[in-house]
């Protein structure tokens, strides 16, 4: 990497950045954050996307989705709000959120679309992943929102967005990110072998911290969650998403330790993970 407007990023970068509670904090003020996740296909997003929130250290988690996912987040995480949508029940019911998270396992459907809307149009941060990104592709507007927005695609989600084969994206990982940053207006974290985040007018930044181990389903899910997270504690969206790759990364390290892992032990790590940085 001899491109001189990539800067890496290490343990004291993220130490500066991460929001510890204090003697003035409170469930409120370290960040609600909303996770719209999981369909009646794809419970297993919901909970880890809700997890990732957790365990990053959110105040409260409020979840909301189709009845399968809710089921299934009400079994695995008694600590979390829940919203079941339908019936009459919209997004607008979940309330008061400091960022959202929406797209692991969402599908893709008419009902899905008009859902991300609703989520999306909302005035504060989000992190838009996995099927958010397909229903964006099929409706850029999704993406332009006042409030900042971090998008977490992997290659073939970037493909989609872009609309270039995704042997391009792969071949030309940093200049991708960057475009697509250019042309939503949006904080990109291009996922992979090494973790691109890019933004207009900010260095690049490029994550390491990963193993191949992470190469699994579901691992996506939990840096989604992990990300909206440190959005509704403050982070800008480029201090966000680096700081998600980096614990992210490091999660995986410790969760594998040589041996395959599966997304969830992401979660039993990130306790380690935050207690080695701060
Ligand atoms: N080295 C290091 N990290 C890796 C590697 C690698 N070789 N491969 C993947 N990762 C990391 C990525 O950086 C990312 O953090 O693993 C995570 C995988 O995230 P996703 O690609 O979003 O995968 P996930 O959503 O968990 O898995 C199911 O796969 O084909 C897709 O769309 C499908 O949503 C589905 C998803
Ligand atoms: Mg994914």
């Amino acid at each position: 990497l001899d491109d001189p407007d990539v800067v890496a990023f290490g343990r004291a970068d993220v130490a500066a950045l991460l929001p510890l509670p204090d003697r003035e904090s409170d469930k409120y003020r370290r960040g609600v954050v909303g996770v719209m996740a999981g369909s009646h296909r794809y419970t297993g997003a919901a909970v880890l996307a809700v997890g990732g929130a957790l365990r990053a250290g959110a105040g409260l988690v409020k979840f909301a989705g189709q009845r399968e996912p809710v089921d299934q987040v009400r079994v695995h995480w008694p600590e979390a709000l829940i919203t079941e949508l339908g019936g009459g029940v919209s997004v607008h019911d979940v309330g008061r959120v400091n960022s959202w998270v929406i797209g692991p396992g969402m599908g893709v459907g008419d009902d899905s679309l008009e859902i991300a809307r609703e989520v999306l149009a909302a005035d504060v941060p989000a992190l838009v992943d996995a099927d958010g990104l397909t229903l964006a592709a099929r409706e850029p507007s999704l993406l332009r929102r006042e409030a900042p927005t971090v998008i977490t695609p992997h290659v073939g989600e970037m493909a989609r967005l872009l609309g270039v084969p995704r042997e391009h994206i792969e071949a030309a990982r940093l200049e991708h990110a960057r475009l697509a940053a250019e042309r939503f207006g949006v904080t990109v974290l291009l996922k992979g072998s090494t973790t691109v985040v890019a933004e207009e007018g900010r260095p690049t930044l490029v994550n390491t911290t990963g193993t191949p181990f992470l190469a699994t389903g579901g691992t996506g899910d939990v840096l989604a969650g992990l990300g909206g997270t440190l959005l509704a504690a403050g982070l800008s969206c480029y201090d966000a998403a680096s700081c998600a790759a980096y614990l992210h990364g490091l999660a995986g390290r410790v969760a594998s330790a040589g041996a395959p892992l599966v997304a969830g032990d992401l979660l039993t790590s990130l306790p380690e993970v935050f207690a080695s940085i701060g």
